[in-house]
C-alpha cells in the first residue's frame, strides 16, 4: 500500500486515505459506523452480508463499502433512509433462517434484565438461551436497525447438531453463512479443514466429506471460534461452541 495521500468525501466530510484501502476502511479509520457481518479486518471481502452497502455518487447500484475500493474525490453516503430500508430487509432475510424470535420479542428487555446464565451447546431456538447472547453482533446490528418484526417465515433449517468432535460442537442451525471461520482457517492459519458446501438454500459450512473435524487436518486451534464466529458475530456461536479448558496452546500465525 503506497503513502500517497488522497481524498475523497464521505457524507460530506472530506477525509485523506492511502492507496489500496476500501470504502471501509477509511470509513472505520474516520470514525464512521458501517454495519458489517461478515468482513474481517485483513482477510479477503466476502461480500456475502450486503450490509455495508453504500451509495457512490455516480455508481450503479449500491456497492459494498468493505469490496470496493476508496477511490480519488469519490462521494459517499454511508447511511440514509434508503439505505436504511434495504439493510434491513437485507438483515430481515437473513434473520429468517436464524431462529429471531427473541430479537423481535416485545418482552426482550425484561428478559435480558433477569439474567439467566449462558447455556453451553446444544440446540438453541432464541437468544435467550444461547451461550453468545452478551456478545452478539447479529443481535446489535439488528437492535440498530431497529427491525422489530421479521414478515418473511422462519425457515428454521433443522440440522443435527454435531458433538462427535473432541472441542468443537456445531449447531449449523445457527450459522449466518458469514464465511468468517471459513476465511479464518484458509487464510489465516492456512489449513483449510472447513468451506463451504453446497448451494443456494442447501449452503453450509462443513468439511470436505462433512466428516468429523477430527478426521480432518483440523488442528482443533479454535481460531473458527475465537477469531470468527464467538468474537465478531456471535460469541460461542453460532456455529460452534468450545470447550476452552481442553483447547491446545497453538499460537494463530
Ligand atoms: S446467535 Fe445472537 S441473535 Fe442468534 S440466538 Fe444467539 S444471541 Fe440471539
Ligand atoms: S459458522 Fe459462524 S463464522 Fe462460520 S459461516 Fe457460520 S456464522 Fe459465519
Ligand atoms: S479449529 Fe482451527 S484448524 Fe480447525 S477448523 Fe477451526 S480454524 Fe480450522
Ligand atoms: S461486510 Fe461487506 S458484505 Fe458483509
Amino acid at each position: 500500500m503506497s503513502d500517497k495521500k488522497n481524498s475523497l468525501e464521505i457524507n460530506e466530510t472530506k477525509i485523506e486515505f492511502s492507496e489500496g484501502q476500501t470504502i471501509l476502511e477509511v470509513a472505520t479509520k474516520a470514525g464512521i459506523f458501517i454495519p458489517t457481518l461478515c468482513y474481517i479486518e485483513n482477510l479477503t471481502p466476502y461480500g456475502g452480508c450486503r450490509l455495508c452497502i453504500v451509495k457512490v455518487e455516480g455508481m450503479k447500484g449500491f456497492p459494498t463499502a468493505c469490496s470496493t475500493s476508496a477511490q480519488n474525490d469519490m462521494k459517499i453516503i454511508t447511511n440514509n433512509k434508503e439505505l436504511r430500508n434495504l439493510r434491513r430487509e437485507v438483515l430481515k432475510l437473513t434473520l429468517s433462517e436464524h431462529p429471531f424470535s427473541c430479537l423481535v420479542c416485545d418482552n426482550k428487555g425484561k428478559c435480558e434484565d433477569e439474567g439467566r446464565n449462558e447455556s453451553k451447546a446444544g440446540r438453541s431456538f432464541g437468544c435467550f438461551f444461547c451461550s453468545s447472547k452478551d456478545n452478539c453482533d447479529l443481535k446489535k446490528i439488528t437492535n440498530y436497525l431497529e427491525i422489530d418484526d421479521v414478515e418473511y417465515q422462519l425457515e428454521y433449517k433443522n440440522s443435527s447438531l454435531k458433538r462427535a468432535d473432541p472441542f468443537i460442537e456445531v449447531d449449523p442451525n445457527m450459522c449466518i453463512l458469514c464465511g468468517k471461520c471459513v476465511r479464518t482457517c484458509n487464510e489465516l492459519r492456512k489449513i483449510g479443514a472447513i468451506n463451504f458446501a453446497n448451494r443456494g438454500h442447501d449452503t453450509k459450512v462443513s468439511t470436505a466429506f462433512d466428516l468429523s473435524l477430527i478426521d480432518t487436518n483440523c488442528q482443533f486451534c479454535g481460531a473458527c471460534v475465537e477469531k470468527s464466529c464467538p468474537a465478531l458475530v456471535c460469541k460461542n456461536l453460532i456455529m460452534f461452541s468450545i470447550d476452552k479448558t481442553h483447547v491446545p496452546d497453538v499460537k494463530f500465525v
